[in-house]
C-alpha cells in the first residue's frame, strides 16, 4: 500500500486543474448501459472509482474504447448479469447500475452493498423508488433482486430525504419506463442536474433537474451522443482549503463559481479571498483564520463532502468553531487522525467542537474514507516537520494525482510505493 511522505510548511502558489467530476462521472457511466446506441463521455477523472465503473458495465457486456480522459462506450451488446458482492464491496455507487439495467432489460441483480466507514448507507430510497415504477423488487440471499418483465411504468415518487444516488436511480429508469415519472423532493446537487444533462443528450425528457420536483417522460428513442462532464466541485473546494491553510495562492482552473456559492462563503467568513479568474478561480489567504460554524447540509447547502476537509482548516484557526454533521451519521472518522497531528477536537454527537490555533505536528496517520484522507494531506501541509499519510488508495478514488498537482504548487510531498 503506498503511502504520502510529506513535509509541512511550505506556502503553496500556482494553478491547479481541476478534473472531472466523480461523483458526476459515476452515474453518467451507469447511464451508458441504459442505451443500444453508443454514448461518448470527455472530461473523465482519473481515478481508480472510474476505472472500476468501467470495469462494472464491462461486466456486463459493454464495450468500451479510451482514449487520454474520453471514453467511448457501446452497450448495444449488453446485458443484465449478476453484480457481484466483490464489485459493489469496492465501491458503493456500483447500486447506481440497477435501476438502467432494470429498465432496459428488466432484470437485475446487484449485490447489497455492506455498510462502510461514514454509516450504515442504506439503499432503501432505491429500492422503493423501483418498486414504485413497477418492479418487484427485494433483498434475497444479500442481493438486490429486481424484476419488471413488461417493462416499469411511470409514476410519483416522493423521496423520504434528498438523496443523490436515489433520485439519480429514479431519473435512470424512469427515461426508460411507460409514461410521465416526478420525483418529488429530488437531491438538487450539479451531479444530479448533469446526469439529467447527459440523460437529454442520450434522448430522454427530462425538466426540473436542479430543483426540488423533477418530471421525466419516459419511453425514450435513444440516440448517439456526447457529453462533457463537469469539473469536481469537490476537489476545486478541497485545493482551496489547501491555499487557505498554507497561506497561499492559487488558480483553480475549470473551477465553477456557480457550484460552489455555500463553500465560498464560508471561506470568505474565514478569512479567505475568492474571486473569478479567466480561467477559474482564484483563491488566496494573506491574513490570519477566523474560527466559523459549519452545518452540512444537501446541495445547495455546505457538502458534507468538504467537511473533514474545512475541519482541518479550522484546526489553524485561533478559537473555536463547531462544525454539525447531518448529512452522514457518522463521517468523523478523520477526528483521532487530525487529533494525532496535534489537533484539539471535541466530539459530541453529530457536532465537532475544533479549539484551533495551537500548531499542529508531523505524525504518521492513517484514513478509513476518500475525504477523511485529504483532511489528514491538508493538515500535514502546514504541519511541523514530516508526516506520513498511510492507505493512499482511498486518495486515488477520488482525487486525481494529488501529490502531482499539489507538487507543482511548492508542496514538499513525494509518494513512497508500499
Ligand atoms: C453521494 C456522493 C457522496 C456524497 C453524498 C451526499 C456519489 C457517488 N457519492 O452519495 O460523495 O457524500 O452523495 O452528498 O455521488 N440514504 C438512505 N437511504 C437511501 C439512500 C441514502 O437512508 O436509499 C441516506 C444515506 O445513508 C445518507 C443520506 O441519505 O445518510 C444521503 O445519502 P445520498 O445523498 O444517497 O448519498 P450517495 O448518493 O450515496
Amino acid at each position: 500500500m503506498d503511502k504520502l511522505r510529506i513535509v509541512g510548511g511550505q506556502r503553496l502558489q500556482g494553478a491547479v486543474a481541476i478534473s472531472g467530476a466523480k461523483n458526476a462521472a459515476l452515474p453518467q457511466i451507469a447511464a451508458s448501459l441504459l442505451s443500444p446506441e453508443p454514448l461518448h463521455l470527455t472530461n473523465l477523472p482519473a481515478v481508480s472509482d472510474v476505472e472500476n465503473m468501467l470495469g462494472v458495465i464491462t461486466q456486463h457486456g459493454a464495450e468500451i474504447s479510451r482514449q487520454g480522459r474520453s471514453v467511448h462506450v457501446d452497450a448495444s451488446k449488453a446485458s443484465s448479469r449478476e453484480t457481484s458482492y466483490d464489485t459493489v464491496r469496492k465501491m458503493r455507487a456500483t447500486v447506481l447500475v440497477l435501476g438502467p439495467l432494470l429498465a432496459r432489460f428488466g432484470k437485475a441483480e446487484v449485490s447489497l452493498p455492506g455498510g462502510c466507514a461514514i454509516g450504515a448507507r442504506p439503499v432503501d430510497m432505491h429500492i422503493k423508488a423501483l418498486g414504485q415504477l413497477g418492479a418487484d423488487i427485494g433483498i434475497r440471499g444479500g442481493s438486490i433482486v429486481a424484476a419488471a418483465p413488461k417493462g416499469l411504468t411511470g409514476a410519483r415518487i416522493v423521496l423520504g430525504s434528498p438523496s443523490v444516488g436515489a433520485t439519480e436511480t429514479a431519473m435512470m429508469a424512469a427515461t426508460a419506463a411507460q409514461g410521465e415519472t416526478e420525483i418529488v423532493n429530488a437531491a438538487r446537487e450539479p451531479e444530479v442536474m448533469d446526469l439529467a444533462a447527459c440523460l437529454g443528450a442520450m434522448g430522454a425528457n427530462i425538466e426540473g433537474a436542479g430543483t426540488h420536483r423533477i418530471l421525466v417522460q419516459g419511453g425514450t428513442s435513444w440516440r448517439a451522443a456526447s457529453h462533457h462532464t463537469i469539473p469536481d466541485r469537490i476537489e476545486a473546494g478541497t485545493y482551496a482549503i489547501a491555499a487557505a491553510i498554507t497561506g497561499g495562492q492559487l488558480e483553480l482552473t475549470n473551477a465553477r463559481l456557480e457550484h460552489m456559492a455555500s463553500v465560498v462563503q464560508v471561506l470568505e467568513a474565514a478569512g479567505v479571498s475568492v474571486w473569478p479568474g479567466d480561467r477559474g478561480l482564484i483563491v488566496s489567504r494573506d491574513g490570519p483564520l477566523t474560527p466559523v460554524d459549519v452545518t452540512t447540509e444537501p446541495y445547495p447547502g455546505f457538502p458534507t463532502d468538504l467537511q473533514a476537509q474545512f475541519m482541518a482548516l479550522m484546526c489553524c484557526a485561533p478559537g473555536a468553531s463547531l462544525l454539525r454533521e447531518t448529512v452522514f451519521e457518522n463521517r468523523f472518522m478523520h477526528v483521532p487522525e487530525l487529533v494525532r497531528l496535534g489537533a484539539n477536537i471535541t466530539l459530541q454527537g453529530t457536532t465537532a467542537l475544533v479549539r484551533g490555533g495551537t500548531p499542529l505536528r508531523g505524525a504518521q496517520v492513517m484514513a478509513t474514507d476518500l475525504r477523511a484522507s485529504v483532511s489528514l494531506v491538508l493538515a500535514a501541509l502546514v504541519a511541523e516537520g514530516e508526516s506520513i499519510v498511510n492507505r493512499v488508495y482511498h486518495l486515488d478514488r477520488g482525487y486525481e494525482s494529488l501529490d502531482r498537482k499539489l507538487q507543482m504548487c511548492g508542496a514538499t510531498i513525494e509518494r513512497l510505493p508500499g
